[in-house]
């Protein structure tokens, strides 16, 4: 078939040729949004008077029948066409005769395809940031029941100071509102609209930018035509903000993999979210998690593959930057996969608080509370601090813990220990004592819930 760019190129290309400049596998999935800006680009055309107002209106008449076919199914993509946007204009003209054929007066593809993309990931925006606050949510949710229940808070993986597991959960939390803040930030700079910057360097048409930007939703035009249609930022902004939390969900992943361990086992996860071995009966394996973890990586490489992909080019469009699509949309799909089954995972773990209060019951996480209870008794803070050691490593020697040596072995050590010395290293004083803000202590777990509530429901 003839190519609608077939200007100057009158030979035929090769099919192999066509198959490997072919976009329409996967910028089809914008078809909503390439049929929205059309629809706004004759409006405009309409209002600037460089097509009538019936040209206007058949426009956008088979412009909606494409659409309603498309939602419907009556009409299928023709994986034959070079993009979404060669199809759209290839079905109106089929549609509506010669007046479709002015449809790409005073545009290009190359400010189409920027536009789209735009409309498009911002939908994507609004979608991910509702997943993401759901699972915020639900971390909020269970870090609410425990706010009391006594973990091993880890520094090095070694067990440090005890910690409520609504502490651990909260720190999470705080990681997705930042990346809530980052998609926010994306966002803004993004709903930018490229629209009428055409092939490279404006056109000679007397259109009105600010008019399709506003009819599309958008806060600003792009102010240089040849930036407008060559920036790929926005995509790039995105995935980065996709790679810090995938980051963050592979932390929050790794944890659950290792506390659902045998060796932890602080939770157990439900067996809508684990898998059994083919081999070893006795096995339950965090495969969702795992998988999350995975594709971190996976994500991460979007964002290398584009980034390394525009590196080099110069202005304004080159084809290289069809690529952008693909690795877009991949990092959407995956973010949006993780926060899905990552909401109600967690939501449906059982915590096993019995076995948390286990281990922290163990490894002397009370000892900093030690040296601070000798600090309060008016010894200098590095003298108590030799002292609790030497404490704990006699505890060590008589196989006991830091709650069941005597006294008289205390105060062999000091006569500043007193009776009130086992209430002081009492793993929940330990942890109610840490009042100061963003502390663990109960109390303040209680207002970052708050905080991080009030935040979610405010913007
Ligand atoms: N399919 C193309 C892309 O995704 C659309 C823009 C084509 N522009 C061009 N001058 N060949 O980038």
């Amino acid at each position: 078939m003839a190519k609608l760019w077939a200007g100057v190129t009158a030979g035929e290309t090769d099919p192999l040729a066509d198959d490997f400049n072919s976009s329409i596998r996967f910028d089809s999935r914008m078809f909503r949004q390439d049929i929205r800006g059309s629809m706004a680009h004759a409006a405009m055309l309409a209002a600037r008077h460089i097509i009538t107002g019936d040209e206007r209106d058949a426009l956008t008449g088979g412009l909606a029948g494409i659409l309603e076919d498309l939602e419907s199914g009556a009409l299928a993509i023709d994986t034959g066409c070079e993009d979404i946007h060669m199809f759209v204009e290839q079905e109106l003209t089929a549609r509506i005769g010669e007046t479709g054929k002015k449809l790409h007066t005073a545009r290009s593809r190359n400010d189409q395809v920027a536009l789209d993309l735009r409309l498009y990931l911002r939908e994507e925006c609004a979608e991910i940031g509702g997943l993401l606050d759901r699972l915020t949510g639900v971390l909020t949710d269970v870090a609410e029941q425990h706010t009391e229940s006594i973990m091993p808070g880890y520094t090095h993986l070694q067990r440090a100071q005890p910690v409520s597991f609504g502490h651990y959960l909260m720190a999470y939390a705080m990681m997705l509102l930042r990346d809530r803040e980052r998609l926010h930030d994306a966002l803004g700079r993004m709903n930018v609209s490229p629209i009428g910057c055409c092939a490279l360097a404006g056109t000679t048409y007397d259109t009105d930018r600010a008019m399709e930007a506003r009819l599309l939703g958008f806060a600003d035009v792009a102010r240089n035509s040849m930036d407008g249609v060559s920036d790929r930022d926005f995509c790039l902004e995105l995935m980065g903000a996709f790679s810090i939390l995938m980051m963050h969900l592979s932390r929050l992943s790794e944890e659950l993999i290792l506390w659902a361990s045998w060796e932890f086992r602080f939770i157990e996860l439900s067996d809508a979210y684990t898998t059994g071995s083919s081999i070893m009966p006795q096995k339950r394996n965090a495969d969702m998690a795992e998988l999350v973890r995975g594709k971190t990586g996976r994500v991460y490489g979007d964002l290398m593959g584009l980034l390394t992909t525009l590196k080099g080019l110069p202005l304004a469009y080159n084809k290289d930057m069809q690529e952008d699509k693909e690795r877009v949309f991949d990092a959407c799909d995956t973010v949006k996969l993780c926060l899905r089954i990552m909401a109600p995972m967690l939501a449906g773990m059982t915590v096993r608080t019995d076995n948390m209060l286990r281990a922290a019951q163990t490894g002397f996480i009370n000892a900093t509370d030690l040296a601070d209870y000798l600090v309060r008794k008016g010894l200098p803070f590095r003298s108590a601090y030799q002292l609790a050691g030497r404490l704990v490593a006699r505890c060590m020697e008589d196989g006991q813990v830091l709650e069941s040596l005597p006294l008289s072995v205390y105060r062999s050590y000091s006569p500043l220990f007193g009776e009130d010395l086992y209430q002081e290293i009492d793993l929940k004083t330990c942890m109610e004592k840490r009042i100061s803000e963003g502390g663990t202590s109960s109390a303040s777990v209680k207002k970052q819930i708050a905080w991080v509530r009030a935040v979610l429901e405010h913007d």
